[in-house]
C-alpha cells in the first residue's frame, strides 16, 4: 500500500475561482504542451472529468484532466442498494411554514453519506435543475468512496471538522468554512473530531459560481482568492474498496480492488474547493433601510430565467447594523423565491427563540415570513445606535424552485409542531387618532 501522506495541520492548497490550476505529486507526471499523449508519464492514464456540456460559453466551460493510475472505466456492474436517499420520498404539498429542531447523533456507527437526511427538494429525482436540501450527522468516518451523479455538493459543517479526501487532494473543513465537490467527483469523508453535523445543499443545475457584483464594483462579497482547490495526492493500493453513486436519487454500489482515489497529477477548473465564510466581505446599508439579502450572496446557480437563480447561497454573518430611522430586522415579506433556512452558530437576528444552531426552516414561495413577535417588538422600541451582531452565522440556500419537503421531513420528531405561533402574538398597534406612537 501506497498512500502519500500530507499533514492535515498544513494542507497545501491552492487560491482562485474558476481559472486553470495544476498540480502533480510526482515531479514531471503532468504533460506538457497536450492533455493527452501517447504515453503518460509513469505509466499514468489519461481521462477527462467534465462539469459543463462541451459547447458551453468558454466563460463557463468547467472540466479537468486526469493522470491516475488506473482508469475509472476499470469497474465491476453497480448494484442498486435498497437505501434510497431523497426519494425514500417527497411529502405532501404544503404552502405552511415549517420549521425543525436540531437532528440528534445516531445511536449505530454512521458515515457521512448513511447520515444524510433530505429534508426537501424541489424535483422527484431529477438532476437537470433544482436542489435537494439534507442535514448530516455522522459519528465515522467513510470507508467507502462516493460520488454523486446527480449534482455537485455544497457542504456546510455546523458541528465538528471534515476531512474530505478527494480525487484531486484533500479539503479539511471546520464549520464556518464550506467545500463544494463537484458532480462526478469520487470523495471519502473522514471525521477528525467524534462527530460531525452539518447541512448539504445538492445543486442539479448550473454549477455554482460568484455573483456579479453590479455597481459594487470589482472587489467584495467573497472574493476569488479565497477559494482553495487541493494540490495532487493519490492513494495506490491493490484491495477491496467500496465505490457507491449516487444516481437519479438511487444508491448504488460496486467494489473496486484498488483506490478509487489514483490520481497522480491533474489540471483544469472542474474541482472541489473550499471557503472560509469569515472572509466575506459585508457590505450593508450606511444610511437608512434593510438592503436585500442578495448583497450577501456568496455562490449562485444561475436560473434559466435571467436573475432568477437555481440557487443562491446566502449567508448572514457578524456585521455592523448602523442604519438610523429603521426596522433593522429583515422586513415582513412575501418572496418569489423559496427559502431554506440553516443556522451555524450564535443566533438569527429575526428570531428571539426557536431557531437553534443545527435547525432548519423553509418558507415557500410567496409564504408570509419575517421576524417573530418578540423581535419585532424590540426592534421597534430599539434605541437605533450603532449595534454590532457578534457570534452569529446563518445561511440560506434561495432558489426559484418550489422545495417540497419530503415525507421523512414532515415525520420526524425534530418537525416544530407550532411554528406559526412565533408570529401569532403580533399584537395589533394600528391608532386611526394616532399618527407616529
Ligand atoms: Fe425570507
Amino acid at each position: 500500500m501506497n498512500i502519500q501522506e500530507q499533514n492535515i495541520d498544513t494542507l497545501p492548497y491552492q487560491s482562485g475561482f474558476g481559472n486553470e490550476l495544476a498540480s502533480e505529486a510526482l515531479p514531471g507526471a503532468l504533460p506538457i504542451g497536450q492533455n493527452s499523449p501517447q504515453k503518460v508519464p509513469y505509466g499514468l492514464y489519461t481521462e477527462l472529468l467534465s462539469g459543463t456540456a462541451f459547447t458551453v460559453p468558454r466563460s463557463d466551460a468547467r472540466r479537468t484532466w486526469l493522470y491516475r493510475i488506473r482508469p475509472s472505466a476499470n469497474h465491476p456492474r453497480y448494484e442498486r442498494l435498497d437505501r434510497q436517499l431523497v426519494h425514500g420520498g417527497l411529502g405532501a404539498v404544503t404552502p405552511n411554514r415549517l420549521r425543525w429542531n436540531p437532528a440528534g447523533m445516531p445511536g449505530t456507527p454512521t458515515d457521512f453519506i448513511d447520515g444524510l437526511e433530505c429534508l426537501t427538494a424541489t424535483h422527484d429525482a431529477q438532476q437537470a435543475s433544482g436542489v435537494s436540501v439534507y442535514r448530516y450527522a455522522a459519528n465515522a468516518s467513510m470507508e467507502r468512496v462516493f460520488f454523486n451523479a446527480d449534482g455537485e455538493l455544497l457542504v456546510v459543517p455546523q458541528e465538528g471538522r471534515l476531512r474530505i479526501v478527494t480525487e484531486l487532494g484533500i479539503l479539511q473543513i471546520e464549520p464556518l468554512e464550506i467545500a463544494v465537490l463537484p458532480r462526478g467527483m469520487r470523495f471519502r469523508v473522514e471525521l477528525i473530531d467524534d462527530t460531525a453535523k452539518g447541512y448539504v445543499c445538492e445543486n442539479h443545475g448550473c454549477v455554482l459560481r460568484l455573483p456579479d457584483l453590479g455597481p459594487i464594483g470589482s472587489n467584495g462579497l467573497a472574493n476569488p482568492r479565497d477559494f482553495l482547490a487541493p494540490v495532487a495526492r493519490y492513494e495506490e493500493y491493490d484491495e477491496a474498496t467500496p465505490l457507491v453513486q449516487k444516481y437519479l436519487g438511487e444508491l448504488w454500489a460496486t467494489t473496486l480492488d484498488h483506490s478509487p482515489l489514483d490520481v497522480v497529477a491533474w489540471h483544469g477548473n472542474n474541482v472541489p474547493y473550499k471557503y472560509d465564510l469569515r472572509r466575506f466581505n459585508t457590505i450593508g446599508t450606511v444610511s437608512f433601510d434593510h438592503p436585500d439579502p442578495s448583497i450577501f450572496t456568496v455562490l449562485t446557480s444561475p436560473g434559466t430565467t435571467p436573475g432568477m437563480a437555481n440557487v443562491d447561497f446566502v449567508i448572514f454573518p457578524p456585521r455592523w447594523m448602523v442604519a438610523e430611522n429603521t426596522f433593522r430586522p429583515p422586513w415582513f415579506h412575501r418572496n418569489l423565491m423559496n427559502e431554506f433556512m440553516g443556522l451555524i452558530q450564535g443566533a438569527y437576528d429575526a428570531k428571539a427563540e426557536g431557531f437553534s444552531p443545527g435547525g432548519a426552516s423553509l418558507h415557500s414561495c410567496m409564504s408570509a415570513h419575517g421576524p417573530d413577535h418578540v423581535s419585532t417588538s424590540q426592534a421597534i422600541s430599539a434605541v437605533l445606535k450603532p449595534h454590532k451582531i457578534e457570534n452569529t452565522m446563518a445561511f440560506m440556500f434561495e432558489t426559484g424552485c418550489v422545495l417540497r419537503p419530503t415525507r421523512h421531513a414532515l415525520e420526524t420528531p425534530s418537525l416544530q409542531a407550532n411554528y406559526d405561533a412565533c408570529w401569532s402574538g403580533l399584537a395589533k398597534t394600528f391608532n386611526k387618532q394616532g399618527g407616529l406612537t
